[in-house]
C-alpha cells in the first residue's frame, strides 16, 4: 500500500514537473514574441524620428540658414532663431513623456556636449559603443525597473550632414572636435514597457 503510494506520488510529482517545464517553455516563447514585437515597434517609431530629424535638420535648419531667413541656436527661446536639431528631438520626447504612456526617447553620446546627455547606465555605454562599432544595426536588451520589463533599442546618431559636424567641432563643451560627415555621434535611446505597469 504504502509502496503504491509512492509510486503514485511519483507520477503526479512527475506530471507536475512536466507541466511546469511546459508552462515555463510557454511563458518563455511568450517573451520571446513580445521581445520580436517589440523590435518591429522600436523600429518604426525609430524610422519617424530619424526621418523627422533628418528633414528638420535639411529643410527647415540648413536651408533658412542658407537664405539667411533665420538660424538655429542654442538659445533659440531667447532669440528669433530655430531650436536645434538636438532640442528639437528633446522638444518631441518631452512632450510624449508627458502623456504618460511609458514611451521615452532621448539623444546619447560617448562625447557630448552638456553631461546629462552621457549614457546613464551600463547598459546605454554598451549600447553606445556597440552602436558606434556597427551603426547598422541596434542594440536591444529588456531591463527589469520596479517590477516593469522595459524594452529599449540604442541606435546609431551619424552626422546626416555638414551642419552636425561644424557645429559640434567649433562647439566650446564638445570634447570631441574632430567628426566627420556619416560619423556615429552618439545615439538614440528609445524605451517603452513591454507590459501594463503592477
Ligand atoms: C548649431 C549647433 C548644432 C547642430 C547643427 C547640431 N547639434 Fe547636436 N547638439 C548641439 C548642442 C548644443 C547639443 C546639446 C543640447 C542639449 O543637451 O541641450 C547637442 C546635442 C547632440 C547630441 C547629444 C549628445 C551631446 O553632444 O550633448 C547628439 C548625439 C547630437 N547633438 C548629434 C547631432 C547630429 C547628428 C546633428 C545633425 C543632424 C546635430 N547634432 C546638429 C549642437 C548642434
Amino acid at each position: 500500500m504504502t509502496q503504491r503510494f509512492v509510486v503514485w506520488g511519483s507520477v503526479v510529482a512527475l506530471l507536475l514537473c512536466v507541466e511546469s517545464i511546459g508552462y515555463a517553455q510557454a511563458t518563455s516563447d511568450a517573451r520571446e514574441k513580445d521581445v520580436v514585437a517589440a523590435e518591429r515597434v522600436a523600429e518604426f517609431i525609430h524610422t519617424v524620428l530619424e526621418a523627422d530629424r533628418t528633414i528638420y535638420t535639411t529643410h527647415a535648419v540648413e536651408r533658412m540658414t542658407e537664405h539667411d531667413v533665420v538660424s538655429a541656436e542654442e538659445e533659440w527661446e531667447k532669440e528669433t532663431a530655430l531650436p536645434l536639431p538636438a532640442q528639437m528631438l528633446m522638444l518631441s520626447s518631452r512632450l510624449v513623456k508627458s502623456k504618460e504612456i511609458g514611451l521615452e526617447y532621448r539623444l546619447m553620446s560617448l562625447w557630448p556636449i552638456y553631461e546629462k546627455n552621457r549614457p546613464a547606465t551600463w547598459f546605454e555605454r554598451t549600447g553606445l559603443e556597440a552602436v558606434e562599432g556597427d551603426p547598422s544595426k541596434p542594440f536591444t536588451g529588456v531591463i527589469e525597473k520596479d517590477g516593469r520589463r522595459y524594452f529599449t533599442a540604442i541606435y546609431a546618431d551619424r552626422a546626416v550632414s555638414s551642419s552636425c559636424v561644424t557645429c559640434h567641432n567649433a562647439h566650446p563643451l564638445s570634447p570631441k572636435k574632430n567628426y566627420k560627415l556619416h560619423d556615429v555621434m552618439g545615439g538614440v535611446v528609445i524605451s517603452f514597457p513591454l507590459s501594463e505597469g503592477p
